[in-house]
């Protein structure tokens, strides 16, 4: 690898064309991952379209293991994400964005680890996102958007459905604020790493039992118009990590 990238950025629904740039094939052990090298302002980046540029890859599906080797190959520090969340706690409104601080894992069948043996290694997951990163996110978006939380308890199930309002019930009870179906195993995979992750999430709609019903054109449809503010808030986000250490 000639020239290391020191941020990533893993677009949720609806960002497949965040960035534009060159194509680049990294090969990992869970099989070839393409990367787009390119810049968000100024900043250098590797971006990865988590469900693919055509949107073809369902969330249970996605190669997250892939995904973080190819960008811990190419020398990635920092992993900017997004992704698109239904909201649980009162208060929460959809097109709101919310840092999530901590996560709870209700997916079922996903590879969870880079160490599936000989080697054991037990990760320590006290704090699940990078806080130096949700803090340079935090900033960043606030200076672009008025309806931020700072924090919140993700609940990740394994999708491709959406959920029942009973799970969204017994969520609730949980204390999770918001509900999608792609940070985990992301944001392990990313500690296992030692890579600093933080993510953006969209806030796309009530969780189900909350409103009528949920359906994909109307997260898209949310996602979308998100999409010039997360722009701009990544490219602030990208430029502080670069002057970072
Ligand atoms: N549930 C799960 N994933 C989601 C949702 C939801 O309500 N909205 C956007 N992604």
């Amino acid at each position: 690898m000639k020239k290391e990238v020191k941020v990533g950025v893993i677009g949720g629904s609806g960002l497949e064309k965040l960035v534009e740039g060159r194509e680049l094939n990294v090969i990992t052990p869970y099989g070839n991952v393409r990367l787009i090298l390119g810049k968000l302002g100024e900043c250098p980046i590797a971006f990865i379209a988590r469900h693919g540029l055509k949107h073809e890859i369902p969330p249970h599906r996605v190669n997250y293991r892939g995904n973080i080797w190819a960008l811990k190959k190419v020398g990635v520090k920092y992993i900017i994400a997004s992704n698109a969340v239904g909201g649980i706690r009162e208060g929460l409104k959809p097109g709101d964005l919310i840092v999530p601080h901590d996560f709870i894992d209700f997916t079922k069948k996903r590879p969870l680890t880079f160490y599936e043996g000989p080697k054991v290694k037990h990760v320590d997951m006290t704090l699940p996102y990078c806080p130096k990163l949700r803090k340079i996110l935090i900033e960043s978006a606030e200076k672009h958007f008025k309806r931020v939380w700072r924090e919140g308890i993700y609940v990740c199930t394994e999708g491709p459905r959406f959920e029942t309002p009973a799970e969204i019930k017994m969520f609730r009870l949980l204390g999770a604020d918001v509900v999608g179906m792609t940070t985990v195993p992301e944001t392990i995979l990313a500690k296992e790493m030692s890579i600093c992750y933080a993510t953006l999430c969209v806030i796309t709609n009530y969780a189900a039992g909350m409103q009528d019903k949920i359906s994909a054109e109307e997260v898209s449809e949310i996602m979308e118009k998100r999409i010039p503010i997360i722009a701009e808030i990544f490219k602030d986000c990208a430029a502080r990590l670069l002057i970072e250490e």
